[in-house]
């Protein structure tokens, strides 16, 4: 069964979040890759409402801003002051009303901006529930084993709803109350509006409780439904970083299990973290600490960790990276990367393709079957298919102004400890010298030595550091000799 469209969602988010002692606005801060806001907007556009409205307040500026990047199809209304979450509605609905949009055309849903465990599954529910109950107002209410801090949902022997009272209003009897007001609802258009008019400020905040709407409409005689929410984590809102962690808790192990069940394997799922974003094959595998961000892809048959970042990063099929940092690079099929290596935007590493231990690569590509495989920088450099870059080569491509490129051919031997000043050609089949500073191009097949020659200073230990352990060492390995070459012609 589908719910019928609401006209319009309205998101409440001016609250100041003064728990959370954050320079950021709260609905902005984030668990698994995306903003408080950006999960509950996210959830509400299952509902493909015709209009979705943000009210901001506090941080209007950024939240503004922020809604326009992941919702630009969204209007934000300002609520200048706080005064309460019914006057928040009021003037959404006011807003819309100025724009001419109308609430006639299907149910009004409001939900707040701190709640990033809703699903849209849930509000299908609501609305679902809403729409066969022809009720004015469907509460989304949870049994919680602590409603302290919550509204308490008051129902009739009957099991039909008369009001919500907020805790701090609640008497003895309805403390105990154990179903609470989630803060989310579906109300019809018209009633609403008429119910918002009517509300007082009468109460210990002295606000303009929507809450009071469910009592205002029940007394006029209106039906008023509850849709009680089967898994009570998703109505939990986040009011300090206690809450956020707790949050990112149970998102992190609902995203894992729902992997798993995806086909991929995850070790330790309590060190794992997966963004929303996140996109993996089945048959990957999941070493322990793996922190997946952003739009990171993993493909078929790869194995990602142990203790490994990968930040909008794309792993191909088969490959293996083991201890690493990477943001915006791509590990190509069967490369092998890590342990310890740090790959920086817009590295690329081709099929089969090694980047190994100690090794930082930044704006290159590296070629299908080409290696990296100790403690090198390669910085703004093209490195051929088949290609091997010796221990300890370093990309110098930064003059302390520019930075220029490297271009390294197919099947080249970098000798270890190669400085290649960019700009510089490194034909296909070259090779270069041990040690060499390179800072001319090579030709292909030609062998580059930039190195100066070896020269040894013989006795120079012994004239210079007489009585060192050094010198001692040299003059016993010197008798040896005169000893050996003395027997020899015996
Ligand atoms: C509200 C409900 C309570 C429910 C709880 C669920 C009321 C009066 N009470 O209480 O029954 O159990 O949510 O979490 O509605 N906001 C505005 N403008 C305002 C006031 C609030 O945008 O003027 C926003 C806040 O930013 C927040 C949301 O509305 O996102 C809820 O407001 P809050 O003050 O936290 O209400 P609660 O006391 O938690
Ligand atoms: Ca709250």
């Amino acid at each position: 069964m589908t719910p019928s469209r609401p006209s319009v969602v309205v998101i409440l988010a001016a609250g100041e979040g003064k728990r959370m002692k954050s320079r950021t606005p709260k609905v902005l801060h984030a668990v698994a890759g995306r903003s408080l806001l950006g999960h509950v907007i996210e959830a509400a556009s299952t509902l493909e409402p015709q209009h979705l409205v943000v009210v901001t307040g506090h941080g209007r500026d950024a939240v503004q801003a922020h809604v326009q990047e992941v919702a630009p199809w969204a209007v934000t209304v300002v609520q200048e002051e706080q005064k309460g979450t019914g006057h928040a509605v009021r003037i959404a609905l006011a807003d819309l009303g100025t724009r001419g949009i109308s609430t006639a055309d299907g149910p009004v849903v409001v939900l707040t901006g701190d709640t990033p465990l809703l699903t849209g599954q849930t509000l299908v529910s609501l609305l679902l529930e809403h729409g066969a109950t022809s009720a004015s107002a469907t509460v989304l209410t949870a049994r919680l084993a602590d409603p302290t801090g919550y509204g308490r949902i008051v129902r009739r022997a009957d099991g039909s709803v008369t009001a919500i009272v907020e805790d701090r209003d609640c008497d003895d009897d309805q403390r105990l109350i154990d179903e609470i007001n989630s803060g989310m609802y579906a109300f019809d258009g018209g009633p609403l509006a008429d119910a918002l008019g009517r509300l007082t400020t009468d109460n210990d905040q002295g606000e303009e409780y929507l809450t009071d709407v469910i009592g205002l409409l029940e007394a006029e005689g209106l039906a008023v439904a509850a849709s009680v929410c089967g898994d009570p984590t998703e109505i939990l809102g986040v009011n300090d970083r206690v809450q956020l962690a707790e949050a990112a808790g149970i998102l992190r192990d609902r995203i894992n299990a729902s992997w798993m069940r995806e086909g991929v394997s995850i070790l330790d799922p309590a060190s794992t973290w997966i963004d929303i974003d996140v996109d993996l094959e089945p048959d990957v595998i999941l070493r322990p600490q793996v922190t997946l961000r952003g739009p990171t892809t993993v493909a078929s048959g790869a194995v990602v960790g142990p203790g490994t970042t990968l930040i909008s990063c794309e792993v191909g099929p088969d490959a293996e990276v083991i201890h690493t940092w990477a943001e915006l690079a791509v590990v190509g099929e069967g490369a092998k990367v890590g342990p310890f290596t740090y790959l920086r935007p817009g590295a690329v590493l081709g099929r089969r393709s090694k980047a190994g231990a100690y090794v930082e690569i930044k704006n290159s590509t590296v070629g299908d079957d080409a290696k990296v495989p100790h403690l090198s920088y390669v910085g703004d450099a093209d490195v051929g298919t088949g290609t091997n870059i010796g221990a300890a080569t370093v990309f110098v491509n930064y003059d302390g102004v520019a930075k220029h490129r490297t271009v390294v051919g197919d099947h080249a031997r970098v000798g270890s400890d190669t400085m290649l000043v960019a700009p510089v050609t490194i034909g296909d089949g070259a090779y270069t010298a041990a040690g060499s500073v390179i800072t001319e191009d090579v030709p292909p097949g030609a062998m580059a030595v930039g190195r100066a020659r070896q020269r040894n200073i013989d006795g120079w230990v012994e004239r210079k550091r007489p009585g060192s352990p050094a010198a001692q060492a040299a003059e016993a390995a010197r008798q040896d000799a005169t000893h050996e070459t003395t027997s020899e012609s015996e």
